[in-house]
């Protein structure tokens, strides 16, 4: 059982395999916080201190007790208006005008299996061996009833959580501010490493030491965002790649959100994670209900890497679903680099020949196939195709690439209008906009609103239209500016953020029903929406509209923190690189793209012979490999932001197979001699270099590392294949 509640101490333990989690409903009703880290086996209350903090106010039922303070205390779901100064969890407004909510204890069950969350992506456990905890806590005064829900996944070493809100009073209340997870730390010296980015150059290493105050960050743009991924870590300071105490938080979730890390006056540590309390204020009338989307917690007591790996296997076996969960993705090409919006139906076809003859399984046609659409300043939002362009039916294009033996998939935008569209003139209500005002553009176009079941059935219409047009085995979802006008017709206002991410999660959940085939790829200008909640929906996101290679290491670098390989879509493009003007040789390119699912972002045509073959080598490679990549554990041996070189490897569960990458970043003259530690293997185990045929104890190589060659190029790469004899 790894929950279980003591009833003559009210003390709540969850266990995994390798963590502990305590709390204790305390005398009054409060729900308080007592530990999380390592495997322990005692209650933890022994934690708790109580001394007479001045202005630190004392809740009224304890009487003269002027030693208890919510201030001071520890807790698991933390309220304004009682008493304690620091970040809330939970802010609502009464109807009355008051800010405050005492949330008391009312009862709890312990259930078999993993909870769900209506209209929001969850862990789920397949295998039924997890639990869940519900436990009521209730604001006496307004009736608001909140349910703080954890889910337990032993084996995995993952606690998740969650909190479904309800208004059972018979006044409204309206909720500013939602967490679905805080954790408070009596004691602790920790650092905050957070993925901070841009348009293409998304999810930067930031490490910084928390003093006292508040530091924050989060998402106002309507999407979780290219400037902050919704996932941090805290950490012990002297953690490390490979040792020490670290916590994880990953918010599922792709929308506004808000992760803030305190350090009280106490030398306490508070970490939030939760909806953005900017642009919303949800008004729950009698009866309502609203659900914080969850947050997973992992710990780790052996530093990042491990940390890392546990976060990996429970979004790629309890997060990702469907078909392509656990199968080989296919090798693709994309037509966006390849032609931008300059192509017609030839040159799609031409594309998917030259692909078929380097061995590639799939085309993507990218943006512009559709309505008025020669460039980004029209169309959206008109989804029929252009078959003047395209110079024959939507059919009949992808039965002739499918004749030759490539498969088709398509890019959409569903959630975007431009103004110069047939949608647009006949329904200018549709878009996002505050009355009066004008509209804020972005790339040229308006967003749809998706809070609006109205207009998603409209969109959800057209875009089936186009699905049932031909073998369509694969859509490209893309979404490519940040919301502005926060403001819907039709939805109440406050609610219009949240109400639009359930709205696009609605809509995803609707394909994948009626589509159960079909592979969505997620993407938003590359990686602006690349997090845990669009994994539940597209099993893989385009990781960054940069496609540079050197740039990639750093960037697939910073999602390796959170995100499996199997959600990193890497592509190959041209030379020198659309976004950087760099040129990377094209085996150090393939290399780069091989650290997730695999494909091509070029104009094969333009390739010379030679070219083509390495890329028919590639290609071969990377299925040889595929298994290895998508399901391997995955170590990082460097930080690109430091070291000479960028290494990484993917080692088998069964460590008998693994597969290490390297790309020197410099050259300088007369070279020292790089050593590349590796991880993961079997200490005792001899592996054979596949194709030096050299061997090496797993230890040697883990000890001592591996010399990597001294050669008077710009960043050579390697794969180094091993095998266990
Ligand atoms: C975004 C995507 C690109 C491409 C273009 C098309 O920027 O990230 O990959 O699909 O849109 O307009």
């Amino acid at each position: 059982m790894a929950v279980k509640f003591q009833q003559e101490n009210r003390i709540f333990t969850l266990d995994t395999k390798h963590t502990s989690y305590r709390m204790k409903v305390d005398a009054y009703g409060f729900l308080l916080h007592l530990y999380y880290g390592g495997r322990v086996y005692g209650n933890m209350d022994y934690l708790l201190t109580c001394y007479d903090r001045g202005f630190s106010g004392n809740p009224w039922d304890v009487g003269n007790d002027r030693t208890y303070s919510l201030d001071a205390l520890p807790q698991e779901y933390p309220v304004m208006g009682v008493g304690d100064f620091r970040n809330s969890a939970l802010i609502v407004r009464n109807e009355d005008g008051s800010e405050c909510c005492d949330l008391r204890y009312v009862g709890h069950e312990i259930k078999e299996g993993k909870y769900g969350l209506p209209g929001l992506p969850a862990v789920y456990d397949d295998a039924g061996e997890a639990q869940t905890l519900e436990i009521t806590l209730e604001d006496r005064v307004s009736g608001l009833r909140v349910t703080l829900l954890y889910g337990v996944l032993e084996e995995a070493d993952i606690i998740t959580r969650s909190v479904i809100l309800e208004n059972r009073g018979s006044k409204h209340v309206t909720v500013g501010k939602a967490a679905s997870a805080c954790l408070d730390f009596v004691t602790g010296d920790f650092d905050l490493l957070s993925f901070y980015g841009r348009h293409t150059m998304e999810r930067n290493l930031q490490r910084e030491t928390l003093g006292h105050g508040t530091y924050a960050i989060g998402s106002r743009r309507g999407t979780s965002s290219h400037q902050y991924n919704p996932a941090v870590i805290l950490a012990d300071k002297n953690a490390t790649e490979d040792a020490g105490s670290c916590y994880g938080m990953v918010f599922v979730y792709s929308g506004n959100f808000l992760c803030e890390a305190e350090r009280d006056q106490y030398d306490q540590t508070r970490l939030l994670m939760g909806l953005q309390s900017d642009l919303f204020h949800y008004t729950l009338v009698q009866g309502e209900k609203l659900t914080i989307p969850e947050t997973i917690l992992c710990y780790s007591d052996q530093g990042f890497g491990l940390l890392s790996n546990r976060f990996h296997n429970c979004i790629r076996e309890h997060l990702c679903r469907g078909k392509f969960q656990d199968a080989p993705r296919p090798v693709l090409l994309n037509s966006w680099e390849a032609a931008y919006f300059a192509f017609d139906g030839q040159k799609i076809l031409k594309l998917a020949r030259s692909t078929a003859a380097l061995g590639i399984d799939m085309i993507v046609m990218d943006d512009g196939w559709f309505g008025k659409r020669e460039d980004d300043n029209s169309g959206l939002g008109d989804w029929q195709v252009n078959e003047k362009k395209l110079g024959c039916t939507l059919r009949e294009l992808i039965e002739k690439v499918n004749a030759e033996g490539v498969k088709f998939g398509i890019w959409i935008e569903p959630e975007m209008v431009s103004e110069d569209s047939g949608l647009y003139r006949k329904h200018p209500d549709w878009a996002l906009r505050i009355p009066g005002r004008e509209p804020v553009r972005g790339r040229n176009q308006l967003v749809l609103d998706f809070s609006r079941k109205d207009v998603r059935d409209s969109i959800f219409e057209q875009i089936c239209k186009i699905l049932d047009q031909g073998n369509i085995e694969y859509v490209k979802w893309d979404m490519n500016r940040s919301i502005v006008d926060v403001f819907s017709g039709k939805t109440m206002q406050g609610k219009v953020t949240y109400d639009y991410v359930l709205g696009v999660y609605d809509f995803l959940e609707r394909l994948l029903q009626k589509y159960p085939d079909l592979l969505i790829e997620g993407c938003s200008g590359g990686g602006g929406r690349f997090d845990a909640g669009m994994l539940y929906y597209t099993p893989q996101i385009w990781c960054s509209d940069n496609t540079d290679a050197l740039d990639r290491l750093r960037i697939q670098y910073g999602t390796s923190f959170f995100y499996p390989a199997s959600a990193v879509c890497s592509h190959v493009s041209a030379v020198p690189n659309h976004q950087t003007g760099r040129s990377v040789g094209l085996h150090t390119r393939g290399v780069v793209a091989m650290a997730g699912a695999f494909g091509y972002e070029l104009d094969p045509e333009k390739l010379t012979e030679e070219e083509k073959a390495a890329v028919g080598e590639q290609i071969k490679q990377y299925r040889k490999w595929e298994e290895l990549i998508r399901r391997g554990r995955y170590h990082r041996l460097s930080d690109p932001f430091t070291a000479v070189y960028t290494a990484w490897m993917f080692v088998s569960e069964e460590k008998d197979r693994a597969l290490l990458s390297v790309v020197m970043l410099e050259i300088h003259g007369n070279m020292s001699v790089s050593y590349v530690k590796l991880k993961g293997l079997d200490d005792t185990a001899v592996y054979r270099d596949t194709e030096s045929g050299k061997r090496y104890y797993g230890a040697d190589l883990m000890a001592a590392g591996l010399p990597m060659p001294v050669e008077q190029k710009e960043y050579p790469a390697y794969q180094i294949e091993l095998i266990k004899e």
